[in-house]
């Protein structure tokens, strides 16, 4: 598998990562190394988890399977991701000792002695931005963690937490985490569901160079299949509710004729726009998968070269 650089990182990354959202927990174990088996045989080495996942199944479940395969973790890239606390009604738990609790319990459950990004799941503007980074800090000038990030925060707060990185002489956030997928979400512009049509996201990475992990890059694959249904039948509920409009519904259907057209599938079309980076900064597909063929199918993606034409076609208002 090809791999891009991230600014202010020194080792490559694949290009795909790897998702493991539901690994460990839905997906049992057989299924997973199945899963991680097929991404490794791809020559995929970027894997993508969070503190709060499968509460820790997903983060065990990384560690187990490169033991079994003998595999050294020098061999890959992690990502975890701390703060969250879904025994909350908020969700969030951002103060300092909870984000290095956080730490201790993953590199406890991975059986890793390090992370490579490990980033803020969540936000919480209670906690000021200077609690949060220092702890970050903390963990990396431990040597627990290589570079830290976040996921879901504000541009706002990003500024913000920018500014105080480079008034302490720190490193500062090197990646987002964020949605990144070819349709509009029912939802308005915020920090935990951020629409990309607003652009205000984009900006500040074209301005920054900061790279984007853009999670749900298939959208969860509901665009796939209303292709093959002709209706939501197959979406989960949650997906229901947050991509039911007519807009995802013609997205669908220019994403249908230009697999058409080239000879990709829908997943592939939507895979290789995500991996053009067409916002003109880095940013690669976190894509997640319940079975090893639709992993190989999002994986065809790096295959599919899409034109400039097709990347405007796609998201003719970008
Ligand atoms: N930072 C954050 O807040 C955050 C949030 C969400 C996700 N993430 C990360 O991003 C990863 C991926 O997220 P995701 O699972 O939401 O996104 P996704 O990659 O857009 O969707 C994956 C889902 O799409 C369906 N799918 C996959 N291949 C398909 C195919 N060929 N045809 C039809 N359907 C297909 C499967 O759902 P079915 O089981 O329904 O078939 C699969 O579980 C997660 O595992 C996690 O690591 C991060």
């Amino acid at each position: 598998m090809r791999t891009i650089r991230l600014k202010g990182v020194g080792f490559p990354v694949s290009a795909v990562c790897l998702g493991t959202a539901y690994l460990g927990s839905r997906e049992d174990d057989e299924t997973s190394f199945a899963i991680f088996d097929t991404y490794y045989e791809a020559g995929g080495r970027f894997f993508n988890t969070a503190h709060e996942y499968g509460d820790g199944n997903s983060e065990r479940v990384i560690g187990k399977w490169l033991r079994a395969r003998g595999i050294p973790r020098e061999d890959i890239v992690l990502t975890s991701k701390c703060g969250e606390d879904g025994t909350r009604p908020d969700a969030r738990a951002m103060h300092a000792e909870e984000l290095l609790e956080d730490l201790d319990e993953t590199l406890s459950r991975t059986g890793f002695d390090y992370v490579d990004f490990y980033l803020l799941h969540l936000d919480d503007v209670r906690v000021p931005v200077c609690e949060i980074l220092s702890a970050m800090h903390e963990m990396q000038r431990q040597g627990r963690i290589r570079h830290y990030g976040c996921s879901n925060w504000s541009v706002a707060r990003q500024k913000e937490a920018a500014a105080w990185s480079a008034a302490h002489g720190i490193e500062g956030f090197l990646i987002d985490e964020i949605e990144m997928n070819l349709t509009r979400l029912n939802v308005d512009n915020h920090a935990w569901h951020c629409n990309w049509l607003d652009g205000e996201y984009a900006a500040y990475h074209r301005q920054t160079g900061m790279a984007v992990g853009a999670y749900s890059p298939i959208a969860n694959g509901i665009l796939t299949k209303y292709l093959r249904d002709g209706d939501t039948r197959a979406w989960r509920p949650h997906a229901v509710k947050t991509y039911t409009n007519d807009y995802n519904f013609d997205a669908a259907r220019r994403i249908g004729r230009l697999a058409e057209e080239t000879g990709f599938t829908p997943t592939q079309i939507q895979m290789a726009w995500v991996l053009a980076q067409p916002f003109g900064f880095p940013c690669f597909p976190i894509v997640g998968a319940r079975t090893p063929d639709q992993l190989r199918d999002s994986l065809g993606g790096l295959d599919c070269a899409l034109t400039p034409d097709m990347i405007r076609y796609l998201r003719p208002e970008a």
